[in-house]
């Protein structure tokens, strides 16, 4: 049996991947000039590195335009499903998931992508399913979305006709509320005969039941550790109780100085040059009458009036790992304990602040027992 995904069911107890990479700025809403550029040679030095020191994953973001201000966040940005299949090319053992906004994206194009993909990395290609929430992005593709949580129903629509594809020995049709296919055939199918690790990210009760029924891994947000070890429990044990087993990430902003005194002086440094602008209109989209009106946009709106770091390095909100190596070790080790199985970091400039990353977070992570060495 082949051995697909290598590492992010199972393996370490806590994975770490790395967000954003495939973005001009990241998830770092900051006018420095030092913010990642995201041109596709640091994208590729990258995946190699964080492939040879064994992070797990990468996960880009889907974007299709930028966020104006001064920096203009994520103007620049490699289409993810191409973007993954690059790096697969020139790495071994990570996974590189392709994220696709379903309401843009046939799912018979999409299907056939991915195998592309999933082939050329040997069985390493992970999906990430985005219902969208982005009407100036939806505009763009003249594109009229549904109501939000119509856009699961349709996305669980578009997966199962994925999976149709991906599985199909003879070609057959497919009749849904959303589509009339005729003859689907896909081969080859998967590497391995096994369909692709799965996730996704909604935030919404709607949003986290799509995630339970349908895929690998959930994105949740966290406003504490403590706060989310009920959440987790739950998400994993309703996940259980429809016969499937669930992992729980989150994104998390890092951090990470020689002394928790400059870790802290830098975060603030970026938050004095942040992008407001930028951040407004994110906020403007996320939260508006398009977007999500959930338990997200409060947590957003919390992090944004009292945790100024968490918004300007996060995309609004993500958790921040920010201190010395000992304090951002012990603060991984914290999800850990509250249930996460995995932390998705970005760093406002992902090659220059890495390496320290690796050189010394990394072993006090297999000191405690997270990560082997
Ligand atoms: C780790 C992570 C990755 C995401 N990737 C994307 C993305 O690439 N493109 C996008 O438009 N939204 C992305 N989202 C947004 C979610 O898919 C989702 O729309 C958002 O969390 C709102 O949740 P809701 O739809 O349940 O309200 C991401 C969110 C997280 C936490």
């Amino acid at each position: 049996m082949v051995e697909r995904n290598p590492g992010l069911l199972g393996g370490n107890k806590l994975k770490l991947g790395l967000f954003g990479a495939n973005c001009s700025g990241g998830l770092a809403f900051t006018k420095l000039p030092e913010r990642w550029n995201g041109s596709w040679e640091g994208n590729e030095r990258l995946a190699m590195l964080a492939d040879q020191v064994g992070f797990e994953c990468m996960v880009p973001i889907a974007r299709w335009s930028g966020f104006g201000g001064a920096s203009n966040v994520n103007s620049k940005s490699w289409e993810t499903l191409t973007w993954a299949t690059g790096l697969l090319a020139k790495t071994s053992r990570i996974t590189v998931f392709g994220t696709v906004h379903v309401p843009m994206v046939h799912p018979v194009f999409a299907a056939k992508q991915m195998v592309t993909a999933d082939h050329i990395g040997h069985g390493r290609f992970g999906l990430n399913i985005v219902c969208g929430w982005n009407k100036s992005e939806f505009d763009m593709f003249g594109v009229e979305a549904l109501a939000h949580d119509l856009r699961y129903k349709y996305g669980e629509d578009w997966f199962n006709v994925v999976k149709s594809l991906w599985a199909a020995k003879e070609p057959q049709d497919y009749t849904s509320e959303f589509f009339d296919l005729k003859k689907l055939t896909g081969e080859p199918a998967p590497y391995g005969g096994v369909a692709p690790i799965t996730m996704s990210a909604g935030a919404s009760e709607t949003g986290r039941d799509f995630a339970i029924r349908n895929v690998d891994l959930h994105f949740d947000y966290c406003r504490t550790p403590e706060e989310s070890r009920g959440r987790i429990a739950e998400t994993k044990a309703l996940a259980q109780a429809a016969g499937r087993n669930i992992n729980v990430w989150i994104p998390a902003s890092v951090v990470c100085r020689g002394t928790r005194e400059l870790a802290q002086q830098y975060a603030m440094h970026c938050v004095e040059n942040a992008d407001w602008e930028a951040l407004d209109e994110q906020y403007r989209l996320y939260t508006g009458a398009f977007g999500s009106k959930t338990r997200s946009s409060a947590e957003t709106e919390y992090v944004r009036h009292q945790q100024q770091v968490r918004a300007v390095l996060g995309y609004g909100g993500s958790y921040s790992l920010c201190g010395s190596p000992d304090d951002v070790a012990e603060q991984l080790a914290q999800l850990s304990n509250a249930g996460f199985d995995g932390v998705a970091i970005s760093f406002v400039n992902y090659l220059e602040e890495m390496p320290f990353f690796v050189q010394e977070v990394l072993p006090r992570l297999a000191r405690k027992g997270l990560r082997a060495q």
